[in-house]
């Protein structure tokens, strides 16, 4: 236990605050070329608990400057500040703004310590820097449930009004206004459809256009806790379509938006380049079953990298690609290798990897070792058509943080598989085929796991151009 008091896991290029807990991204915006991030605080502590609005912004995605808090949680009023989303109001539909400013309307959950929950909002005149509550908030009083949470406001085109999407139970409402502070019912969805195994939380409905076929669908996110695939929290995603009054999936099957254990409460941003195609996201890197106990007190939870979401078409449904919208520095150190179950490589404690696979039949294991005989493992099976991610080695081994994480992958993409991995100190995340599949874990070792192996179990003997970048500030 020495060691890990001495050892500090602080990421180098994801988001964190020091000597603070976060949860769930907020209040997405972008604006002037800046990456707003909000996100769930507890300002004096590093546990949950007193909830308010931290702020950060970024210019190149992986750089965050922290930013004074911006909403205050009001116990003695509607409550601590849960998470929701942000708009840029460009044509000032809500009347905030007297004097030609550009609007910016923040919307949340308010949750009071009789923990009744209601929608609120609280707009900002100066790009976000400071917010001013609402006077007549709620907007949407509590309809008598206990779970009424996260509600993300987007534009609807078709319709010229704005929609919400909150969370209510295990499935949705979905709301429509003119301006942001009366809101209007249009329907529900999720009661008999999508994974259940816990509450929902964190929805996310907005349309994307597949390049490939030139057509629009409407994605839901939604993540769960409990229920997810491989134990606690998770994300499952939909794809259909949003009359503008209901959404109906095109299918009734499950999709994950990362296998692993430690991507939640994600969301978009609304406005980003390209936003029609594309959408970027960002997530919790975290997991309910453990995220008050993570080893490092220094500081706790953290963000993923931000990811780029598009939509594909497989034969008869579309489903999302989710790569890393971020490639580290080009300036960093690039260095090519040849690995075999001879010849382990010595790998960087910060760094991102890609390689291609091709692996018909059998399997490959690889494992990232260090010195106080730690590990993390990595299988990709084309017999079993799976991968395996084990950390049950890989230091901590609280609850949940136990098991062995799986993921189904077709013989076809096994026989084509292109690989890239983000190692930082404390996680790893794995995106298969440009992000078709993700895996997302959190690790802490020890000590920061220094070789890379190919395990003796091994059916492929060897992997050639493993491209390893090294990222330094
Ligand atoms: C998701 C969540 C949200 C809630 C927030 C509170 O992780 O439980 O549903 O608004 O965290 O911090």
């Amino acid at each position: 236990n020495d060691l890990i008091e001495q050892r500090s896991w602080t990421p180098q290029y994801h988001f964190y605050k020091p000597n603070h807990w976060i949860n769930d991204p907020n209040g997405l915006f972008f604006l002037n070329g800046t990456y707003h991030l909000f996100f769930q605080l507890n300002p004096d502590d590093v546990v949950w608990g007193n909830m308010h609005w931290g702020h950060a912004t970024s210019d190149d995605l992986i750089n965050w400057q922290h930013q004074p808090i911006a909403l205050y949680a009001e116990p003695e009023g509607l409550g601590y500040i849960f998470s929701g989303g942000a708009i840029v109001d460009k044509n000032n539909t809500s009347g905030f703004a007297k004097n030609g400013e550009t609007p910016i309307v923040a919307t949340f959950t308010q949750q009071s310590k009789d923990e009744t929950q209601v929608q609120s909002i609280a707009y900002s005149l100066d790009e976000g820097k400071s917010f001013t509550v609402y006077d007549q908030n709620p907007v949407i009083p509590n309809p008598g449930l206990k779970d009424f949470r996260d509600p993300k406001v987007t534009w609807y085109e078709k319709g010229q009004f704005w929609i919400k999407t909150v969370v209510a139970g295990q499935c949705i409402h979905i709301y429509k206004s003119n301006d942001l502070k009366t809101w209007h019912k249009l329907s529900e969805f999720g009661h008999k459809i999508g994974a259940h195994g816990g509450v929902w939380e964190c929805p996310d409905l907005f349309p994307l256009i597949c390049s490939d076929t030139d057509t629009e669908r409407w994605v839901l996110i939604i993540s769960i806790n409990p229920g997810g695939p491989n134990g606690g929290s998770a994300t499952q995603y939909f794809i259909g379509d949003f009359d503008g009054e209901k959404f109906v999936s095109q299918d009734e099957q499950i999709r994950w938006l990362d296998y692993g254990t430690d991507c939640y409460a994600g969301i978009t941003w609304d406005n980003t380049p390209n936003i029609k195609h594309s959408r970027t996201y960002i997530a919790w890197m975290s997991n309910w079953q453990y995220a008050n106990n993570t080893p490092d007190n220094t500081w706790r939870g953290a963000m993923t990298l931000l990811r780029t979401m598009y939509l594909k078409k497989a034969e008869q449904s579309y489903y999302l690609l989710t790569p890393s919208a971020v490639k580290l520095p080009q300036d960093t150190v690039r260095l090519q290798y040849c690995l075999s179950k001879e010849q382990p490589i010595s790998v960087p404690e910060a760094y991102s990897l890609e390689c291609d696979i091709s692996l018909t039949q059998g399997n490959i294991a690889l494992v990232w070792k260090n010195d106080c005989n730690e590990q993390f493992r990595l299988e990709i099976d084309a017999d079993t058509q799976s991968v395996t991610a084990d950390r049950t080695k890989a230091g901590f081994t609280d609850k949940g943080f136990d098991s062995v994480i799986k993921m189904p992958l077709s013989k076809h993409e096994c026989t084509n598989l292109q690989l890239e991995i983000f190692v930082d100190e404390c996680s790893i995340e794995l995106f298969f085929n440009n992000g078709a599949h993700c895996i997302t874990a959190l690790v802490f070792p020890k000590q920061a796991f220094s070789q890379l192996h190919i395990d003796q179990s091994s059916k492929k003997e060897s992997l050639e151009n493993l491209k390893i970048t090294k990222y330094t500030k």
